[in-house]
């Protein structure tokens, strides 16, 4: 585990901090919706960038994530969705971005799944539960003009991808042993994410990308540090 999450540790500016660990594991179900939630909007974040600045069918793309948005907007069950799992559409065009973004839409889409299923072990009804201030909070520091807010918009979804995999591996302490197991499970595929997106954020940017990666590192650790009175998966010390 440690050749996965050393170079994770080293990436991020600081660790998860320990308060954090203990609200989260005291609330599990609010832990577990937002969960769900960042899954989708993993696999959003990921298709938006592949509509914006490469080729993919936008028609099959709404069908891919059509059910999955429809559960979280309430207006599908989530057991209709797991009997009906839709299925990945075939596309022609091939690139690096979509390469990888392809598959990460398809992995976060599954995480999707597999957390429903928990949750529905569990009783945890799909609720409603705000957005955390972490994601907008770290794409409004992303710069403006192209083609540097691409560059920063890959950066930051290296971040995300990284804080996600140092979470998981931090909770499994924390919870029991299905969860523990679950996250686990979820460590491999988060860690090539954050690999792929910043594979991307050099092979996009004109310049080499250490300062965005430093400056936008220090963003991300500023909310990981600060005080937030809501508790999310990526949420802040809790106030
Ligand atoms: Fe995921
Ligand atoms: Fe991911």
């Amino acid at each position: 585990m440690s050749a996965l999450l050393d170079p994770i540790l080293n990436f991020l500016k600081c660790p998860t901090p320990e308060r954090w660990l203990h609200a989260a594991a005291a609330d599990p179900a609010t832990l577990l919706i937002d969960h769900c939630n960042c899954e989708l909007k993993a696999a959003q974040a990921a298709v938006r960038l592949m509509r914006r600045y490469d080729a993919v069918p936008e028609q099959a793309m709404r069908e891919w994530l059509g059910p999955y948005e429809a559960v979280s907007f309430g207006r599908m069950a989530p057991s209709e969705l797991l009997a009906n799992r839709p299925a990945t559409p075939v596309i022609s065009h091939k690139s690096e971005m979509v390469d990888k973004l392809f598959l990460l839409v398809r992995e976060e889409l599954h995480h999707f799944e597999q957390v429903l299923e928990i949750m529905a072990e569990r009783g945890v009804r799909y609720g409603a539960v705000s957005a955390s201030r972490y994601a907008n909070e770290l794409l409004a520091v992303a710069r403006k003009t192209e083609p540097e807010a691409l560059v920063d918009r890959l950066i930051i979804g290296a971040y995300i991808e990284a804080r996600s995999c140092e979470r998981f591996a931090a909770l499994i302490p924390h919870v029991d042993e299905r969860l523990g197991r679950f996250y686990h499970s979820l460590l491999r595929s988060e860690a090539r994410h954050y690999q792929d997106y910043l594979a991307l954020a050099e092979r996009f940017s004109p310049e080499p990308i250490t300062e965005r990666v430093e400056a936008l590192g220090k963003a991300e650790a500023a909310l990981i540090e600060r005080p937030d009175p809501q508790l999310r998966f990526h949420s802040g010390v809790p106030a």
